[in-house]
């Protein structure tokens, strides 16, 4: 019996493979104009970072972990996101102490959550995301949203939706706390255990409950923005003039819960608008979280990022029937006719290749029509044909697969044929 590939999870096929290549790459120089460095961390980390750092009322860490012993009998975790693992580094590394600060960072790879399968949710996904931290200043929650929006958009994404929300201060969010447990704690009966077991740990978790979504009391609670105190107030408002001036369209939400724990002030979403996208609409989040580099043993530092998956960035392309040209094509195939004339190609691959050229020859000693036709698929657009009779008189035939026009050149200068024809 054959194996197949596990639930949630994909192979990236050539074909397909290099649309990913093409995000990563933007993404990338969008980093480096926004003066963002990259960081890898692990795939695993302690266990404990993520019900510390994520919240251990989240249904993240209730729910969706990869979490597994070690021959060592340490409990150990797939990371579910990259920011815990970045202020774990943040804080580990001492980058607070980096002559460059803020500390401005982004990370790309596999993220992994047991969570039910559908269109847009996987197990295994690819996330890209930035972290920005020790600056309080809201121009910077205005950079990280504009680097995302940024990034969509070069890609060609129009029907995308800004929504944003505060969760205020600490202050703020006390009183808010308050007002929600006074809000659900009469008819807390009525909801489902994992809400009840919120009501206390932390009231907010219960607003983003995918069971008690249409409960009445949800559409009645009390909302953030009552609660925001004039210090997290003035801070919102900053944030949205920053927005403004960057022309970037947006709305506020009061109800915009983020699924995990560590934020407060900025939180936002980047939905995609465009019809028949499906249920998952999300395509980025991602918030302000000045209180997680102190819980994880580190010195009070202000922080705010994002986190976007390649999966759903895709998804919103097709639904949006954006084409991005890719596979340009090869610029030799080198095609032989006898023996001799195929053995010398191998080093003229190599020269060619070596001089910066995209090169191939036949490996499955096919004849010269099947070898034009193989250079065809590969999009050549020169190919170069060498027979036995050609290799004795030191020519090759060059031919412009656009125009058809033919000429031979000399076969010891076919190199410096294809570097002045750039
Ligand atoms: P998150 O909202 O859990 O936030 O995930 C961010 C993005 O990852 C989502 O908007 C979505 O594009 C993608 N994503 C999440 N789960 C899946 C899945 N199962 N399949 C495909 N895509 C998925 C975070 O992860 C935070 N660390 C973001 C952040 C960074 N906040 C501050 N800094």
């Amino acid at each position: 019996m054959s194996i197949s590939i596990p639930r949630g999870t994909q192979d990236i096929l050539p074909g397909d493979v290099e649309l990913w290549q093409q995000i990563e790459k933007k993404a990338r120089q969008l980093c480096e104009k926004y003066q963002y460095q990259e960081i890898r961390t692990p795939i695993f980390e302690h266990t404990e970072l993520f019900s510390r750092g994520v919240g251990d009322t989240t249904d993240i860490v209730q729910k969706e972990m990869y979490t597994f012993e070690d021959r060592g009998k340490r409990s150990l975790t797939l990371r579910p996101e990259g920011t815990a693992p970045v202020v774990r580094s943040f804080v580990e590394k001492k980058m607070f102490g980096f002559a460059k600060q803020p500390v401005k960072l982004y990370y790309m790879g596999p993220m992994f959550r047991y969570e039910r399968p559908q269109s847009g949710r996987f197990r295994q996904f690819v996330q890209f995301g930035v972290e920005a931290l020790g600056s309080n200043d809201p121009a910077i929650d205005a950079e990280v949203i504009s680097l995302a929006m940024n990034l969509y958009k070069e890609m060609g994404l129009k029907k995308l939706k800004l929504i944003i929300n505060s969760l205020g201060d600490k202050e703020s969010r006390q009183a808010h706390r308050e007002a929600l447990i006074n809000h659900f704690q009469p008819r807390i009966g009525e909801f489902c255990s994992d809400c009840q077991k919120r009501l206390e740990k932390n009231p907010l978790r219960i607003l983003d409950c995918k069971v008690d979504r249409d409960h009445e009391l949800m559409k009645t609670a009390p909302s953030i923005m009552d609660y925001l105190n004039v210090e997290s107030k003035a801070y919102f408002d900053k944030v949205q003039k920053y927005l403004t001036q960057l022309d970037i369209p947006f709305e506020v939400d009061s109800n915009l819960v983020r699924g995990l724990d560590y934020y407060n002030h900025t939180a936002f979403e980047i939905m995609s608008d465009a019809e028949g996208f499906g249920a998952i609409t999300t395509l980025c989040g991602g918030g302000r979280y000045n209180g997680l580099a102190e819980d994880l043993g580190g010195p009070e530092t202000p922080g705010i990022g994002f986190a976007l998956s390649i999966e759903r960035f895709i998804a919103a392309l097709n639904a949006e029937g954006i084409e991005t040209k890719l596979n340009e094509g090869i610029d030799c195939y080198l095609a032989s006719l006898g023996e001799e004339a195929k053995d010398y190609t191998v080093g003229l691959l190599q020269k060619l290749r070596l001089a910066g050229f995209s090169a191939e020859r036949d490996y499955l000693n096919r004849k010269i029509k099947a070898q034009f036709k193989a250079a065809d698929r590969l999009n050549a657009k020169y190919v170069a044909v060498l027979g036995d009779d050609e290799l004795k008189n030191n020519i090759i035939n060059v031919k412009n697969m656009e125009t058809g026009e033919q000429v031979e050149v000399a076969l010891d200068s076919v190199v410096e044929y294809f570097q002045e024809l750039q």
